[in-house]
């Protein structure tokens, strides 16, 4: 029988956390679990350095997991909230290779087209209406738009250490490839170079004071989607999809995907859910409404929402003032906001 992350998870809820009756699972210092065969690799995140604590947790770990059959080795990897470091790294590198960025949120999507881009863009405004120092990275390399969406043209200058300086706009600081090439331009990436593109456009782009990076990953859930991913400690995953049974499939693979990187899911977003009449409000399924949810049900992750189909949201798109921006008290704004808050409670709660 192969271990698998949930089982660990339920036997580390029995662990309490020292001088208190929580377990360590719902304070939220498990922040990554590993299986090896028989060898499970955790990393805890404490809320500061403290031996005494970080000795006692160890402990009563091992003594749970332990007597568990089939786990025959428990590591740790234990650090301290701040400064954030990575699962792979060691307690205490020199240098942090990662800005101090607190959350990364990654939007992806089964398929093209669906909406990533849009959902990314509004989420990230969103989230900067009710939260400082929010940022917006476009991890799509092969088809950028964040600058479209986004209404910027210029380009981005860089600091004396030769670090690129984020472009900003409706107060997001942002970084997108279209910001370093022409519209008709191609870039051809290379497989070891979309290893560690994702990984430049953090480290070599001065993010420093940003809390909340959202990530526009490209469409669909393949190699290149899970290697660009790899080298970001994401905080969760947000999977956007339309509405329509023939989308299953897709929203399966983004949820295994970001599970195969030991990322929380965050929940399923139905994108061109319902059209909302200009005229009359009512408010017509044209899709099979009710997908999205149903998905999330069924894959047993939580739903964060639907967002109509609005002839605004293109528009704003196209013309670079998305709709929370340009229309906050639409339908369509106010399904954002709330997709928003609900991948606020979720992350920020896991701390
Ligand atoms: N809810 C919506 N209502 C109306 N138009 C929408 C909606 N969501 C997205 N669109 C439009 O659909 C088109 C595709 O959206 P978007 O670019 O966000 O998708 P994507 O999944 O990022 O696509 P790609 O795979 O090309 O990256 C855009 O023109 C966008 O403005
Ligand atoms: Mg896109």
């Amino acid at each position: 029988m192969e271990l698998n992350v949930e089982e660990i998870k339920n036997l580390l809820k029995k662990v309490k956390y020292p001088g208190f009756t929580r377990d360590i699972v719902s304070f939220g210092i498990v922040k990554n679990i590993q299986i090896d065969g028989s060898k499970v690799r955790l990393w805890l995140v404490l809320p500061k350095p403290d031996e005494r604590l970080e000795s006692e947790i160890r402990e009563s770990v091992r003594k749970t997991l332990l007597e568990y059959p089939g786990i025959s080795e428990v590591n740790f990897e234990i650090t301290a909230r701040e400064p954030k470091y990575g699962p792979t790294q060691t307690r205490a590198p020199e240098k942090p290779a990662l800005p101090d960025i607190k959350y990364y949120i990654a939007v992806a999507s089964g398929k093209g087209g669906v909406g990533k881009s849009t959902v990314a863009v509004n989420l990230a405004l969103a989230i900067s209406k009710m939260r400082k120092n929010v940022g917006l990275m476009d991890a799509d390399i092969w088809g950028p738009s964040i600058h479209i969406m986004m209404g910027i043209k210029a380009r981005p200058k860089a600091t004396p250490e030769q670090k690129i300086i984020p472009l900003e706009k409706h107060g997001l600081k942002l970084m997108s490839i279209g910001f370093l090439i022409d519209e008709d331009e191609t870039v051809i990436w290379r497989g070891p170079m979309v290893h560690g593109a994702v990984k430049q456009f953090i480290e070599d782009v001065e993010w420093r004071g940003t809390d909340y990076l959202v990530i526009d990953l490209p469409p669909g859930t393949g190699d290149a989607q899970l290697s660009l991913m790899q080298t970001v400690p994401l905080s969760g995953g947000v999977i956007v999809t339309t509405p329509q049974e023939v989308a299953l499939v897709d929203v399966r693979r983004g949820i295994n995907m970001f599970r195969k990187l030991n990322v929380p899911v965050l929940g399923i977003v139905e994108n061109m859910s319902y059209m909302v009449c200009p005229h009359c409000g009512y408010e017509l399924d044209i899709f099979s409404r009710g997908g999205g949810e149903k998905m999330a049900e069924r894959f047993k992750v939580p739903f964060l929402g639907a967002v109509p189909i609005d002839p605004e949201i293109r528009k704003g798109g196209d013309e670079g003032t998305p709709i929370v921006i340009s229309n906050p008290q639409s339908p369509s704004a106010k399904a954002f906001m709330q997709i928003a808050e609900k991948i606020l409670k979720a992350i920020e709660h896991s701390e």
